[in-house]
């Protein structure tokens, strides 16, 4: 099975088993990882925010329009953030690095 790092906001590395077919945003809940997913993946939020690394940023499909929008309104936001829903495994991604932001900002709250 693919496996993917975490990396919290302290710098943390999580090396956690990766389903083919599963989101960030699910890997992240069932290993107890702190990416809140206010709005399940409904693209409503961007408390999903992830920063990929640069390397793997390339490899993932390019993020819609609507995510960008999305993407805007999150806390710290860099030239690979993505909203973790968003990206679904595949083999080609075993191995793909992903950083939480130190905040994210809940758009259905605030
Ligand atoms: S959980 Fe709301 S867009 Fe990701």
């Amino acid at each position: 099975m693919p496996q993917i790092t975490f990396i919290t906001e302290d710098g943390t590395r999580r090396v956690v088993n990766a389903p083919l077919g599963d989101s960030i945003l699910d890997i992240a809940q069932d290993n107890n990882i702190d990416i809140e997913g206010t709005c399940e993946g409904s693209m409503a939020c961007s408390t999903c925010h992830v920063i990929v690394d640069k390397n793997w940023y390339r490899k993932l499909e390019e993020a819609s329009e609507d995510e960008e929008d999305m993407l805007d309104l999150a806390f710290g936001l860099t030239r690979t953030s993505r909203l973790g829903f968003q990206i679904v495994i595949t083999e080609e991604l075993d191995g793909l690095k992903v950083s939480l932001p130190k905040e994210t900002r809940n758009v259905l709250c605030d």
